[in-house]
């Protein structure tokens, strides 16, 4: 008689990876409608973007009664580009996510290079999530610069007190998983040693990313270790999923009982058509036409910022089709809707939703450079003010209200790097993470 295959545990409000086609955490890619959308399509689980610890101490736990999402936001002290904005408009959505439409099909990924920070951010989030993940697979310097992302391969016994703390102090108290993701190292033996210290520390799952750290995005996935890797984790009941040029949810199948993995993760074909998710056997992926729609429709019925819906509109309509040019011009989801022939089934909520973000015919005048700067002053002290006197969550408890200039913005100036997850400027497409 063969004894079970060895599993470890995994917690009542946690998830098993196993078996799962999962969408891959993506910086400004993976908001909340992106990922409404590969749920929709059929991803059995999704990854929100890499969010740094530090992003999220500090923020408050809101309840949007207006999108029925859960909003993380905190105060930004010069966020606004637009400082005349009153001290409740300064809030900025740091991280959001929809109970009834994504419940525990969420794992929130966290930026981090401390245990102490990671576990003070994750705490804040565990009770609406089904697992938290850490990046150690980020290669742009502005992560490994702070030991986060991919140095973490590098400082192995850092990475391992993270997972430790956090499977201790956040996983067991929540009762969800804590994993992990990762890129193959130069060598076999190399990622065979730290699999081994990584599958010790407590995790449920593990991803694996199949490029190193210095390859990029568009060099073919090496999928030589992989079944090694499978295999370690197979012994120490972590579950294990692969991820590099995982194209569909088809494809992953096959690839999962070819090398012996428990599922895939899926990142840039989804980034284009969230589609991808859905069985051969049920259509297969859609017609790009179709799945913009059901995005439009998905990002204004969560309010999702204009800035963030107009370049996901950008990776999913082909570059050379007319349409594509058409939506560069837009400002607004009432112009987009206009632009993409939507006028007479969603005008009505495009105007509505344009409104609360105060965008398009909604926008709010600019105010000259002297004038801003006189406000600037003025906001920060009437802000001090109203902020001592009031409890944070009554402000906004009915739901936030942001203005265009607000839109804008991931997260506020004082927190953001320059260019990096949790902060808007990059240019997500060209990340090698
Ligand atoms: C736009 C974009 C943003 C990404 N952001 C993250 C991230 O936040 N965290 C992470 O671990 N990987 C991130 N990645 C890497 C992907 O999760 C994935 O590992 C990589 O793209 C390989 O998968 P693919 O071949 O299916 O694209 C990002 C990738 C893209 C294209």
């Amino acid at each position: 008689m063969t004894a079970a295959p060895k599993k470890v545990p995994i917690p009542r409000n946690g998830i098993d990876y196993r078996g799962k086609v999962v969408l891959a955490p993506m910086v400004r890619s993976g908001e909340c409608p992106s990922r409404l959308l590969a749920l929709k399509y059929g991803a059995d689980l999704v990854w929100g973007p890499e969010t740094i610890d530090k992003a999220l101490i500090g923020t408050t736990r809101h309840v949007n009664t207006v999108t029925n999402t859960v909003d993380f936001t905190r105060f930004s002290s010069n966020g606004a580009k637009n400082p005349a904005i009153n001290a409740d408009q300064r809030e900025s959505v740091i991280y959001r996510l929809h109970p009834e439409r994504e419940g525990k099909r969420l794992i929130y990924q966290i930026g981090t290079s401390n245990p102490e920070t990671a576990v003070q951010a994750a705490k804040l989030i565990a009770p609406d999530v089904a697992g938290i993940d850490v990046n150690a697979g980020c290669p742009k310097p502005f992560s490994t610069s702070g030991g986060m992302g991919a140095a973490l391969l590098k400082t192995p016994e850092i990475l391992c007190s993270i997972l430790r703390a956090l499977v201790t102090e956040v996983g067991e108290p929540n009762e969800i998983g804590i994993s992990v993701k990762i890129r193959i190292l130069e060598t076999a033996g190399q990622t065979e040693a730290l699999m081994r210290s990584l599958c010790a520390t407590g995790i449920t799952g593990l991803t694996v990313h199949c490029r190193t750290t210095p390859m990029r995005p568009r060099e073919r996935a090496i999928r030589d270790q992989l079944k090694m890797v499978a295999n370690i984790c197979r012994e120490s009941g972590v579950a294990c999923l692969m991820n590099g040029d995982v194209t569909s949810r088809d494809e992953a199948l096959g690839l999962v009982s070819e090398f012996g993995c428990d599922g895939a993760m899926i990142a840039t074909a989804a980034e284009t058509n969230p589609s991808v998710f859905r069985p051969e056997s049920q259509g297969g992926k859609a017609p790009w036409e179709e799945v913009v729609k059901e995005y439009v429709k998905t990002a204004m019925e969560v309010e999702n910022r204009w800035g963030n819906t107009k370049f996901l509109l950008g990776q999913m309509v082909p570059g050379k089709h007319q349409i594509y040019r058409a939506m560069t011009h837009t400002k607004s989801y009432t112009e987009a809707v206009k632009a993409l022939g939507y006028e007479a089934v969603m005008l009505d909520l495009a105007r509505k939703v344009d409104q609360a973000l105060e965008i398009g015919e909604y926008d709010k005048p600019k105010l000259t450079k002297a004038e801003r700067k006189a406000a600037n002053k003025g906001a920060k002290v009437s802000g001090k003010q109203e902020r001592a006197g009031k409890e944070e969550v009554q402000r906004t408890a009915a739901g936030i209200k942001r203005t265009a200039e607000m839109a804008e913005l991931d997260m506020p100036p004082d927190i953001a790097r320059d260019s990096g997850p949790a902060s808007v400027p990059e240019q997500a497409s060209a990340l090698a993470v």
